[in-house]
């Protein structure tokens, strides 16, 4: 309300079993996320092996957590037993929400949300983590357009608070209030956005990204401009190190949507993006982006 205390936002809808599609960086992380904070998660992927590499994952920063006097063995079983991989999208036909990080390609997602909204009980919530499609078209695939909203999460989603909470003209207000219930239940900070371009983070953040390689590309080095950023604005991370952890191909697939959408000219995705891009060199995940790994 106006001037008073934000009303924090309740569960409209009981929500105890989540699926996670996607076997990603995103997908592993997202996972996680849930499984920590006591849901029992079904997570899809197309192979055994890629099933195992979420779990990989999972193992690993479970492992740090306990080197580090964070968790038990215990904790750390006990939030293994909550996740059940599965190669068949029928696995989710019983939970309450569904939680979608596979690739940014629209065919790709339209064909799962199609079979999704055939699979998935009715009242589920179907949500993406997409950055730059239009959730609109996604609802459109299915016969529950109010059931399907965006959830945002920031890479390495255990680690990132933020969770852009994204509703189109047909989700339902309840459905809504719901999504951002269970961000504050995980320890996310939701905020509210509606289905555009970038929605708030990567619309401002993108084209930063971007210009710091035609900063580059006009002759100062990349350490330079990382170093610079790092000491001067306190981020994390320089813009180059991002680029890497969030991956070449994800931010030339973000710079063009932008791009497309707003035609400001300084908005052209920078070459050297496209061209580290074409060569396989995609950040972290290949060994080799903008730094070498
Ligand atoms: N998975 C799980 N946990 C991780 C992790 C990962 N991939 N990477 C780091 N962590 C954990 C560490 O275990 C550690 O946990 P602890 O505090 O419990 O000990 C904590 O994060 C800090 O890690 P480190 O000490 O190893 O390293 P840093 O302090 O340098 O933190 C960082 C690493 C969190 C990645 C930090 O550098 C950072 O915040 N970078 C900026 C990331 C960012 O801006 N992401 C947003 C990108 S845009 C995006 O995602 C949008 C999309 O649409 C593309």
């Amino acid at each position: 309300a106006a001037g008073g205390e934000p009303v924090a936002p309740e569960f409209k809808q009981d929500i105890s079993r989540v699926g996670v599609v996607g076997t990603g960086t995103m997908a592993s992380g997202i996972a996680l996320v849930f499984a920590q904070s006591g849901y029992d998660v079904v997570f899809v992927g197309r192979s055994q092996a890629k099933l195992d590499g979420v779990l990989a994952y999972i193992g690993k920063t479970l492992d740090r957590s306990v080197a580090k006097g964070k968790l038990d063995e215990g904790g750390k079983d006990a939030i293994l037993g909550r996740l059940t991989g599965a190669v068949e999208r029928e696995a989710l036909g019983d939970v309450d929400i569904v939680v979608e990080a596979i690739a940014e390609d629209l065919d790709l997602k339209t064909e799962l949300y199609r079979d999704l909204d055939r699979i998935c009980k009715p009242g589920a919530i179907l949500a993406t983590t997409t950055s730059s499609l239009p959730i609109t078209k996604l609802g459109e695939a299915t016969s529950r357009p109010e059931a399907v909203i965006g959830m945002h999460f920031f890479n390495p989603a255990p680690v990132m608070k933020l969770v852009e909470v994204v509703t189109t003209n047909d989700t339902a207000a309840d459905v809504d209030e719901t999504v951002k219930a269970l961000c504050a239940n995980v320890g996310k900070v939701a905020v509210s956005c509606g289905d555009r371009a970038g929605f708030i983070v990567n619309c401002l953040l993108f084209p930063y990204l971007n210009d710091a390689v035609k900063l580059h590309e006009s002759g100062i080095e990349i350490d330079t401009i990382d170093a610079a950023i790092k000491e001067q604005a306190g981020f994390p991370m320089g813009p180059f190190e991002l680029l890497d952890v969030v991956g070449n191909d994800v931010s030339l697939a973000i710079q063009k949507e932008l791009y497309g959408e707003f035609k400001e000219p300084g908005f052209a995705p920078a070459e050297l993006l496209e061209k580290l891009v074409a060569d396989g060199k995609l950040g972290r995940k290949t060994g080799e982006g903008f730094h070498t790994y």
